[in-house]
C-alpha cells in the first residue's frame, strides 16, 4: 500500500486531497460525507469582510475604500440575505464541524482592507480551526496606484493576521502579479506558512439584453491546472512556504501532477460539485493504483520531482520553451 500521507502548514494529513472552500462545507452532513469519503482536510467556505462589517453596521470603512459614491457603493454591496449565515453562526459551524469529524478543518477569511473584521481570524482560531486560509481579493482600478502599493495591501494584511493568530496561515492568491516569486517570498516572510495557488478570478459577463454587468461563476475545467503547475514548479524550493494547488484538480492524475510540481496538497471544489462527494473515493483509489503501477512508495517522494529546480530541462518552464512552442505550432499550421 503506498503511503499517501503529506504535511501541509505543519499539519499531518492522511492524503493530499483537500476539499477546497465551496458550498460543500456549508452543510455539516456534507462535511461528514467529505471526511468519510477520505479527504485529507476541509477548507470551509469563506467568511467575508463585507459580511462581518455589515453585521457590525460598520460599513463606513468599506465605503471609503470602495472609491465609489455612497449610493453606488450601496448598490454593489451584497444583500445580507445573500449570505447563508452570519459571522457568529460561521464560528459555531466551525466548532461543530470540529466536533463531528477528525480531519483538519481550515477556516477561510476573505477580505482586503485593514479593519475590525481581522479580529475574526482570532475568533476562527478560538472556534477550533486547525489553520486559516486568507483569501485576499483586491481589484485595482486606480491607474495612479502602482504595483508596489497593491502588493503592500497583501503583505500588510498578512502581517496583521499573523499577529492576531497562532495557528498556521495560508494565503490564497490570484495570479495577476508582475513578480509572483517576490510577492510570494514577502508574504511568507510576513508570516504565512502556505500559499494557495490560485484563486480563480471573478470574471463578470455582459448581458446584452439588459445591458447589465452580470456576475458569473462557472465550474473549472482541468486545463486550468496548467497555470498552477507552472508557478508551483517555479516557486518550489525558492520560497519558505508550503504550496497548495487549487484550480483544475479534477482527477487522480491532476493530484499526481500537483505533487510532482511541488505542492503539498491538491484542493478540489468543481469536480466534487460536478460529480458528487464520492468522487473523492474514486480519486483516492486511482491515486493508489497509479502509484502501485509506477512503484512509488509515498506521496512525499514525488513532491517537487518535476519542479523547476529538479527537471533536467528547466527551460521547459521559461521563455525558451514559449518561443519553441510557438515556432512548432506555426510550422505545423503551415504544413497542413
Ligand atoms: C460555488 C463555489 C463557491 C466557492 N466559494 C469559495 C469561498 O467561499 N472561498 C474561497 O476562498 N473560494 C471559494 N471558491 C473557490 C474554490 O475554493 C476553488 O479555489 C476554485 O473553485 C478552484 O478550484 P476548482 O477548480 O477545484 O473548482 C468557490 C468555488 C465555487 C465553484
Amino acid at each position: 500500500m503506498p503511503d499517501l500521507s503529506t504535511t501541509w502548514l505543519g499539519l499531518e494529513l492522511r492524503n493530499p486531497i483537500v476539499a477546497s472552500a465551496s458550498p460543500l462545507s456549508e452543510d455539516l452532513a456534507d462535511i461528514e460525507r467529505l471526511a468519510a469519503a477520505g479527504v485529507g482536510a476541509i477548507v470551509m467556505h469563506s467568511l467575508f469582510e463585507e459580511q462581518i462589517n455589515y453585521e457590525a453596521h460598520d460599513i463606513d470603512h468599506f465605503l471609503q475604500h470602495g472609491g465609489e459614491s455612497y449610493a453606488e457603493a450601496l448598490s454593489y454591496f451584497p444583500d445580507i440575505s445573500d449570505y447563508q449565515v452570519g459571522p457568529d453562526d460561521y464560528l459555531e459551524h466551525i466548532a461543530e464541524a470540529k466536533r463531528r469529524v477528525d480531519v483538519p478543518i481550515i477556516g477561510s477569511l476573505n477580505g482586503v482592507s485593514p479593519g475590525g473584521w481581522i479580529r475574526y481570524a482570532t475568533k476562527i482560531e478560538q472556534a477550533g480551526a486547525d489553520a486559516l486560509e486568507l483569501n485576499i481579493f483586491f481589484v485595482p482600478t486606480d491607474p495612479e496606484m502602482d504595483a508596489n502599493a497593491v502588493e503592500r495591501i497583501y503583505v500588510d494584511l498578512v502581517h496583521s493576521i499573523r499577529e492576531a493568530i497562532s495557528i498556521p496561515l495560508s494565503v490564497k492568491l490570484c495570479h495577476f502579479f508582475s513578480a509572483i516569486p517576490n510577492l510570494a517570498a514577502r508574504i511568507s516572510r510576513a508570516g504565512a506558512q502556505g500559499l494557495t495557488l490560485f484563486n480563480r478570478f471573478y470574471e463578470p459577463d455582459f448581458d446584452l439584453d439588459s445591458l447589465e454587468v452580470v456576475p458569473t461563476l462557472a465550474l473549472s475545467s482541468p486545463h486550468e491546472l496548467r497555470l498552477r503547475l507552472w508557478w508551483t514548479a517555479i516557486l518550489y524550493g525558492r520560497i519558505d512556504a508550503d504550496i497548495a494547488i487549487t484550480g483544475g484538480v479534477h482527477s487522480a492524475r491532476d493530484v499526481l501532477k500537483s505533487m510532482m510540481a511541488g505542492a503539498r496538497v491538491a484542493m478540489t471544489a468543481s469536480a466534487l460539485l460536478r460529480h458528487g462527494i464520492d468522487h473523492v473515493t474514486v480519486m483516492l483509489r486511482e491515486l493508489r493504483e497509479w502509484m502501485e503501477e509506477f512503484e512509488y512508495e509515498s506521496i512525499r517522494q514525488m513532491q517537487g520531482s518535476m519542479s523547476h529546480g529538479a527537471v533536467p530541462e528547466p527551460e521547459a518552464f521559461e521563455r525558451a520553451n514559449y518561443v519553441r512552442v510557438l515556432r512548432t505550432h506555426s510550422n505545423t499550421l503551415r504544413h497542413r
